[in-house]
C-alpha cells in the first residue's frame, strides 16, 4: 500500500510511521509527504528519509479547491492508496474527500469527541480531567469528527506537568498510529482478496 503523509509541523508521527516501515512492523511505503508549510521540520525529515515531497503555500492559490486539485495530481502521479494526516493543520475539502473517500485517516491527541481542534492536550490539562488519550479516526468534512477507529487512554497523574503529559501522549501516538495503519491495511488486503475470491467463484 502506498501512503501519502500530510504534515504541517514537526512530523514526529510521520517519523514514527517511517520507522515502523523500516522495522517491518508496517507493511507499506510512504511515497509522498505533502505539506502546506514548506519550512516545516517534517519536510526536512522527508528529505533525510529520501521521501518525495510536495509543498505548497495555500495563499498562492485562489481557494481550497485549487490547491486540493494540485495535491490530487501529485497523489495520482504517485499512485497513492491511503492518506495519513499527521499534524496537517487544515480541514480536508470536498475535492480530496471525494477522490479518496474512506481512505483518509487522522490522529488526534485526545479521546474524541472530547477536546477536538487545536491544543487538545492543553485543553484536557486545563479542564482538569483525570484521563485523556489519543484517537485515530476516519476523516470527514468536520473538525476531528469522523468515525473512530482506535483509541487509547492516558491517565493524568497528580505528579504530571503539561510537559510530561505531552510526552506521554506523544509516546502513545507514535505506537498507536503505525499499529492502527497496519491493522487497516491488513483488513483492506483481506477484504480485497475475499472480493476477488467471491468474484472468481461466482463466475
Ligand atoms: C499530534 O499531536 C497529532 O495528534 C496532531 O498534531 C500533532 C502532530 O505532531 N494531529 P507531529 O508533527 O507529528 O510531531
Amino acid at each position: 500500500m502506498k501512503l501519502a503523509v500530510f504534515a504541517s509541523g514537526s512530523g514526529s508521527n510521520f517519523q514514527a510511521i517511517a520507522d515502523a516501515i523500516e522495522e517491518d512492523r508496517l507493511q507499506a511505503e510512504i511515497s509522498l509527504l505533502v505539506s502546506d508549510k514548506p519550512e516545516a521540520y517534517a519536510v526536512e525529515r522527508a528529505k533525510t528519509l529520501g521521501i518525495s515531497v510536495f509543498t505548497f503555500r495555500p495563499k498562492e492559490y485562489q481557494n481550497k479547491r485549487a490547491f486540493e486539485n494540485e495535491i490530487v495530481k501529485h497523489l495520482h502521479e504517485k499512485e497513492i492508496d491511503i492518506i495519513i494526516l499527521a499534524g496537517y493543520m487544515r480541514l480536508i475539502g470536498p475535492i480530496l474527500l471525494q477522490t479518496y473517500e474512506g481512505c483518509i485517516f487522522n490522529i488526534h491527541p485526545s479521546l474524541l469527541p472530547a477536546f477536538p481542534g487545536k491544543n487538545a492536550i492543553e485543553q484536557a490539562w486545563h479542564a482538569n480531567v483525570k484521563v485523556t488519550g489519543v484517537t485515530v479516526h476516519m476523516v470527514d468534512e468536520g473538525m476531528d469528527t469522523g468515525p473512530i477507529i482506535a483509541q487509547e487512554s492516558v491517565d493524568i497523574k497528580d505528579t504530571d506537568s503539561l510537559a510530561s503529559l505531552t510526552k506521554a501522549i506523544q509516546a502513545v501516538e507514535h505506537r498507536l498510529y503505525p499499529d492502527t495503519i497496519q491493522r487497516l491495511i491488513e483488513k483492506r488486503t483481506s477484504e480485497g482478496s475475499q472480493n476477488r475470491h467471491e468474484h472468481q467463484t461466482s463466475i
